[in-house]
């Protein structure tokens, strides 16, 4: 119940007026040295509001008058890094991947960025060896989708494969000749086996000549003739041992189906040409360099 505010003798401070069975509550103040933290901290806000970015307005928030981000300290600390890195590549600039190949010291200069580049953008699709997955092609053999010279390894790696984000990405659309309807099962059971015979699997005589023609008339055109394959159109080379989606006559079955249009990336937008033209020259010089 309330009662009169007065000083207690015993603490020199006074009462709240509240009191309870006879005992009364204190109003002691705050400490000093609290106070005065407390009036610190809010003139401290003050001056961070006006200095640097703080209130979300409907459109965006207050800049503050020193015009920082943590946005532009980090497109700053980027370009300190491709500064730092330009002055370490010296001689990849303005040389050719073919200079750089026949100059010993730049080219152990351009497979060590390439290397690195390689771990940090390319293993988690192409395998940490570059030896690919199905789906993924070897970088290492010199069987190649889209061709392995110089310039087409970096057209590939600046523009990517049916990449659409890109407009000067890699395109071709094998038909989905199962799915859609195009050929019929029969048809289709009949390309494969002679796909298979390209491969040096022989079988049925008369349902590899079917698939023969089947063969000239829906395939030749991205394949070629017995089925040498076309960098031109990135369309794989089926006479071979090596393949991008499995070798077995199932697998030639599935993509003639229901083809898989593998994706790769575009990097121009993401590393610096350096970094790309090193790359080119790693991936080159893995062994299945053209
Ligand atoms: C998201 C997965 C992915 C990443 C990441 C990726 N690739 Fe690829 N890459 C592919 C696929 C899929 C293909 C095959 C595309 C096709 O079917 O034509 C390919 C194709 C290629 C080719 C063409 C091979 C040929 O036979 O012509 C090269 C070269 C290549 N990648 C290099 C790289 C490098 C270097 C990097 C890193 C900068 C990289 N890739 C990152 C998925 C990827
Ligand atoms: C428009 C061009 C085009 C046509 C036409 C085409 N292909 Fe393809 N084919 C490709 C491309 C591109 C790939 C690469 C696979 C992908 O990423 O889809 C491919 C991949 C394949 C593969 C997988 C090869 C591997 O290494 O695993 C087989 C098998 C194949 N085609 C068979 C055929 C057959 C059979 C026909 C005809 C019925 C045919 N293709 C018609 C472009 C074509």
């Amino acid at each position: 119940m309330p009662t009169k505010i007065e000083k207690d003798e015993i603490s020199g401070q006074h009462t709240t007026g509240h009191e309870w069975d006879g005992i009364r509550e204190l109003n002691t103040p705050m400490p000093r040295w609290w106070l005065y933290i407390f009036y610190a901290c809010i003139a401290f806000s003050v001056v961070w509001w006006v200095l640097y970015p703080a209130w979300p307005l409907p459109g965006g928030f207050t800049s503050g008058v020193l015009g920082y981000s943590t946005r532009g300290e980090h497109i700053a600390s980027l370009a300190a890094q491709q500064t730092a890195r330009a002055s370490q590549a010296v001689g990849l600039g303005d040389a050719s991947p073919e200079e750089i190949e026949s100059d010993p010291a730049r080219l152990e200069l351009a497979v060590a960025i390439g290397k690195s580049a390689f771990a940090l953008n390319c293993a988690q699709c192409h395998g940490s060896g570059a030896q690919g997955f199905a789906g993924f092609p070897n970088l290492n053999d010199d069987v190649w989708l889209w061709g392995g010279t110089h310039q087409a390894i970096i057209t590939t790696l600046q523009h990517g494969v049916r990449w659409t984000a890109d407009p000067d990405t890699r395109i071709s659309q094998m038909p989905a000749f199962g799915a859609d309807a195009v050929l019929t099962p029969a048809q289709i059971s009949d390309v494969a086996d002679y796909v298979m015979s390209l491969r040096g699997t022989v079988g049925d005589a008369d349902a590899m000549a079917r698939g023969m023609a089947v063969f000239t008339e829906n395939c030749v055109a991205c394949h070629l003739e017995g089925g040498i394959g076309n960098t031109e159109v990135g369309a794989p080379r089926l006479a071979s041992a090596v393949h991008l989606y499995g070798g077995e006559r199932t697998d030639v079955i599935a993509q003639v189906t229901r083809p898989r249009h593998g994706v790769m990336p575009a990097w121009s937008s993401r590393l610096d040409p350096i970094t790309i033209k090193s790359l080119a020259v790693y991936v080159h010089s893995l062994g299945g360099g053209q």
